[in-house]
């Protein structure tokens, strides 16, 4: 695996530390973030709200996705839609959204990944069968070519729903910082296959700095006697 874990009590409250930190040392004057899907997501992004109403000009914040499924953009399922009740509509304020749209195919999103250059921030989360972003066992896009920044996907084993568009492993490189959270028991198979090095999608993450952010319950075994951090 690549990177530090740093187990936490509280995996919202030290994402939202992180971020704030992040943003406060920001080399450009707009600061780039890469949203995740799923519900320890929408954790993270509540507590941001509140942590950073004062660290953060959210005038500067450019949002991208990590990943999408491809449903309308009101669905519950919509990773939009989660970062908008989680945090956007809470914030109130951001220097650019952009969305990953299924329907403009994975070209677009490459171009502007690409125009970017390099993300602030990408946030990720791990499932419990080792995927991270919409990066599923067996998938395709694990094996994509790697210029390709970003592509669609879908779970071959039928676990996780809705065809998707993700960030690949080369698009997730790009980037400054990488956080993952991790909480709760159901992901300590998961967490403890990344951290002894089995090839599950999440122990591909690869970029200038990751940082897993795991609680005490989702901790790999080696780290269980750590003081938090
Ligand atoms: C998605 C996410 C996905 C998520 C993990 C963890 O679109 O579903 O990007 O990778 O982060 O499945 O989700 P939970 O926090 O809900 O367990």
């Amino acid at each position: 695996m690549n990177g530090e874990v740093v187990v936490v009590d509280d995996v919202a409250r030290a994402f939202a530390d992180r971020v704030t930190g992040a943003f406060a040392a920001r080399p450009d004057e707009d600061f780039s973030i890469a949203l995740s899907g799923g519900e320890t997501a929408r954790r993270c992004y509540e507590q941001l709200a509140v942590a950073g109403a004062e660290a953060i000009n959210w005038w500067h914040v450019d949002f991208y996705w990590g990943d999408e499924r491809c449903v309308a953009a009101d669905d519950a399922a919509s990773n939009l839609r989660l970062a908008r009740e989680a945090l956007l509509e809470r914030v109130g304020a951001a220097h650019a959204l952009y969305p990953m749209r299924c329907d403009e195919g994975p070209e677009r999103y490459q171009l502007l990944v690409g125009q970017l250059g390099r993300f602030d921030i990408v946030h990720l989360g791990l499932g419990p069968d080792g995927h991270t972003a919409s990066l599923f066992p067996g998938s395709p896009a694990l094996e994509s070519d790697p210029g390709l920044l970003v592509a669609r996907n879908e779970d071959p084993a039928g676990n996780n729903p809705h065809p998707r568009m993700t960030l690949t492993f080369s698009g997730i490189a790009r980037s400054r910082l990488v956080l993952v959270t991790v909480e709760g028991a159901a992901k300590q198979t998961a967490m403890q296959a990344v951290y002894d090095g089995v090839d599950v999608p999440a122990a591909r993450i690869s970029s200038e700095r990751v940082v897993w952010l795991v609680d005490r319950e989702a901790a790999p075994r080696q780290l269980r006697g750590r003081p938090p951090g």
